[in-house]
């Protein structure tokens, strides 16, 4: 691993020494009780800062000055103000773009170069589209059949919604939860993962900067038992959770036992298709990008790749070949394209899939098995391999690391059994050069996104979410607003 990592801003080193604090009511303040946890940066494995562990009283605080912004200020505030408060914070995010890219690689080890390339332009043009959608939020007149009536609908902000974020996409997750809430007039609880709290509490910051009434946004740094009071809180009306499966399984059970409104955008164990007609070179390094961007830990990540007979020796040659040329490297240096791990948990648990998947017989042909104990930084290299069954676990589970299976296919319709063999249905890669197998294909798949000749594409106002283990609900687009209205619908009699 060669590296050379510059000295950080002075903004960024300014922040992370800074004295943190949860942001309440429109104040940073220290946890009721004092308590604190430590961050660390998955680069050199080193302390980076303490943040407040948020406690029962901390979440009691939070919800009540949500509450009341949401009854008070905020709730009052005409459409196109909420509007004009999200271009604000968009023009901030973007204009401290450099900052918070440091800050995010420090913190949870994503290259510098890729957050300020994906992450903040990302967050930046979802608050820029959210914004759009205030002066937009219209209920309708319906035409019922009774006499003398009039019946109009209301949308109305669901109330309090605690959102809960992990850790792959710290920044952009704030914004994709934050954006849509905030557009349709709701108030907000944020918890950051506790692998990765900073971000979040920078982006609060300039919350505060942009004017929004205090109380309207509130973040909570924690762990799953910060998430997990939240979840439970009887003032928050609806939760928005991004993470793993059996976390959003426990919290759609908890959020029913209560009635609560609930979306959740879980894992993936997605399929990438080639047929024998595709174009190798798009194929190839469109399925290269899918799996190992951001290391693989991403929901979306294309981990097991289906090729037809015909041409499966050559593109797994050549996913191996440029597997093996990958360079791992600290998250600061420019010229890191692959990052560590965010954890020592998750370099442990990669780690096991890779020796799992050893002993179960499969070919490692790109990668190793990583040492026991990482040396400085969590660092695991691209993996790839073949010889897989469908029942190993390294085929059915979502490992959340650079880790490519595949195998070979002959038929399309095996491929098509082989990639929905599976209880997620995230997203769904096809690579052929007719569209009539093409859409065929998109029809067939069981999951909530399906990429054509490309991977991962995505805009603010596109549908993003997932089928089966993979959620409820949709980010991005109307269909996010959506899930922070509820329709009132109004009877009225006009012949009294
Ligand atoms: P996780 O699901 O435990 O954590 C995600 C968030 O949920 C964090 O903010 C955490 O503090 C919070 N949380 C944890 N337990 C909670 C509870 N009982 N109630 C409310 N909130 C709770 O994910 P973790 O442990 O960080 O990663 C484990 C695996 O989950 C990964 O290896 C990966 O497979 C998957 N994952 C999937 C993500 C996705 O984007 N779909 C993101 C992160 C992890």
């Amino acid at each position: 691993m060669n590296s050379s990592v510059p000295p950080l801003s002075a903004g960024a080193a300014a922040f992370v020494r800074r004295a943190h604090g949860l942001y309440i009511g429109g104040a940073f303040v220290p946890a009721a009780d004092g308590r604190t946890f430590a961050t660390y940066d998955p680069s050199t494995a080193a302390h980076l800062a303490d943040v407040p562990y948020a406690g029962p009283a901390d979440v009691d605080a939070a919800v009540a000055a949500a509450r009341s912004a949401l009854d008070g200020a905020w709730g009052a505030l005409p459409a196109l103000v909420r509007s004009r408060l999200l271009v604000r914070l968009a023009e901030l995010v973007e204009e401290n773009a450099a900052e918070l890219a440091e800050i995010e690689a420090l913190d949870g080890g994503k290259p510098v170069s890729v957050n300020e390339a994906m992450d903040l332009p990302a967050a930046i043009e979802h608050f820029r589209y959210y914004s759009g959608w205030p002066t937009k939020i219209e209920g309708a007149t319906i035409p019922v059949y009774l006499p003398d009536t009039l019946c109009y609908t209301r949308k109305e902000p669901v109330g309090v919604c605690a959102q809960i974020i992990p850790w792959n996409y710290p920044l952009m997750m704030a914004a994709w939860k934050l954006a849509p809430a905030l557009a349709a007039g709701c108030t907000v609880v944020l918890k950051p993962a506790e692998q990765t709290p900073l971000s979040a509490l920078r982006l609060a910051e300039l919350v505060e900067e942009a004017g929004f009434p205090p109380g309207t946004v509130n973040v909570l740094t924690g762990d799953g038992t910060t998430g997990a009071a939240l979840v439970d809180h009887d003032g928050v009306d609806k939760i928005a959770f991004t993470g793993s499966t059996e976390v959003g399984r426990e919290i759609a059970a908890r959020a029913g036992a209560r009635l609560k409104r609930v979306t959740l955008e879980l894992g993936g164990k997605n399929p990438n298709i080639v047929l024998a007609d595709a174009d190798l070179d798009a194929a190839v390094a469109g399925a290269f990008d899918g799996i190992y961007f951001n290391s693989g830990q991403t929901c979306i990540a294309a981990s097991r790749l289906y090729v037809h007979r015909s041409r499966y020796e050559e593109m797994v040659g050549r996913l191996a070949e440029a597997a093996a040329k990958a360079e791992v490297g600290p998250a600061l240096d420019r010229a890191t394209r692959f990052g560590p791990l965010v954890s020592a948990e998750q370099y442990d648990r990669v780690r096991g899939y890779l020796r799992d998947g050893v002993a179960a017989g499969a070919t490692l042909r790109a990668g190793e098995v990583p040492a026991e104990s990482p040396e400085g930084g969590y660092y695991v290299r691209p993996a790839l391999f073949t010889d897989i069954t469908p029942g190993m676990r390294i085929t059915r589970e979502e490992i959340f690391g650079p880790v490519l299976v595949a195998a070979p296919f002959d038929e399309t319709d095996e491929a098509v059994a082989l990639a929905n063999d599976t209880p997620y249905g995230l997203a769904a890669g096809v690579w052929t050069r007719s569209l009539a197998q093409a859409h065929t294909l998109a029809a067939r798949l069981r999951s909530g996104m399906v990429y054509l000749n490309s991977w991962a594409s995505g805009d603010p106002a596109a549908p993003f979410g997932g089928v089966k283990a993979s959620g409820i609900g949709r980010e991005m687009g109307q269909a996010n607003l959506d899930a922070y209205l509820e329709t009132k619908t109004v009877w009225t009699n006009l012949a009294p």
